[in-house]
């Protein structure tokens, strides 16, 4: 593929921005200046620099965050910052996306990407990808709340009751609640709906991907096809689970 066009493809800019910056010398390939846009490049590993930033050729983008609270999931937040405004320009233009909502307050796990197969794979609801979010109650749990969510409760709006996979009780007012659906406010209305209270809710895990421990709140990192692999995992508990879909 022609520089100009990888540039154009990784997010620097109209075809015209990139063959101006390669003109002004400033993109190098496999460690040497290239300042003809038009030469050809296997892109297969492909690594290049643009300006001395360090970039891999990618032709889609799977990424991960760990979101931070008081961030909104939107282009265009109401009340808060953007987690956007934590990703690279070149990533925005490529039109990465979150794939599915947290609310303002939830940290944890986020995925984002621009391949619009993997967002729907990811996000519907067919698919049932089971995920994992540590909730801290304003109350103490008690084993029959635990009973209740895991035989079901019913929402408002909702036809039937919805039940948690699992939910594992860490102490007095944690629990690790695993959900195979993403609804509004799911979490926060089916720990309502047992008498209790949501005080901090963090995602942890989705599919078989944990946040990594060493993933701050505000960053993110590139999925490795490891990762990707982990996401498609069904089976996000110690104690395997059947999902039918
Ligand atoms: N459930 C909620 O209530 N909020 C979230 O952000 C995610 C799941």
């Amino acid at each position: 593929m022609q520089l100009e066009r990888i540039l154009h493809s990784q997010g620097f800019g109209s075809r015209k921005n990139c063959r101006v910056i390669v003109r002004h010398g400033e993109v190098t390939v496999n460690g040497e200046v290239c300042d003809f846009p038009f030469t050809e490049f296997d892109t297969h590993n492909l690594e290049f620099t643009v300006r001395g930033e360090a970039w891999q050729y990618r032709e889609k983008s799977y990424l991960m965050m760990h979101k931070p609270a008081h961030y909104e999931c939107s282009h265009k937040p109401q009340h808060h910052p953007s987690i956007f405004s934590l990703l690279p320009p070149q990533l925005l233009e490529r039109g990465v996306q979150c794939i599915g909502r947290l609310d303002e307050d939830t940290t944890g796990l986020l995925l984002l990407s621009d391949d619009g197969q993997f967002i729907h794979r990811m996000s519907s609801p067919k698919h049932k990808v089971p995920k994992v979010y540590e909730v801290t109650t304003k109350h103490a749990v008690d084993s029959q709340q635990i009973e209740t969510l895991l035989q079901g409760v019913q929402l408002a709006d909702e036809p039937l009751p919805i039940a948690a996979l699992a939910c594992e009780q860490i102490s007095d007012q944690i629990i690790h609640m695993t959900l195979a659906e993403g609804k509004y406010h799911q979490v926060k209305r089916m720990v309502a709906a047992v008498s209790n209270r949501v005080e901090a809710l963090k995602r942890i895990k989705i599919g078989g991907l944990d946040l990594p421990d060493d993933l701050a709140p505000g960053e993110w990192r590139w999925l490795d096809e490891s990762a990707l692999k982990l996401l498609n995992q069904k089976q996000s508990l110690s104690t395997p689970i059947e999902i039918n879909v």
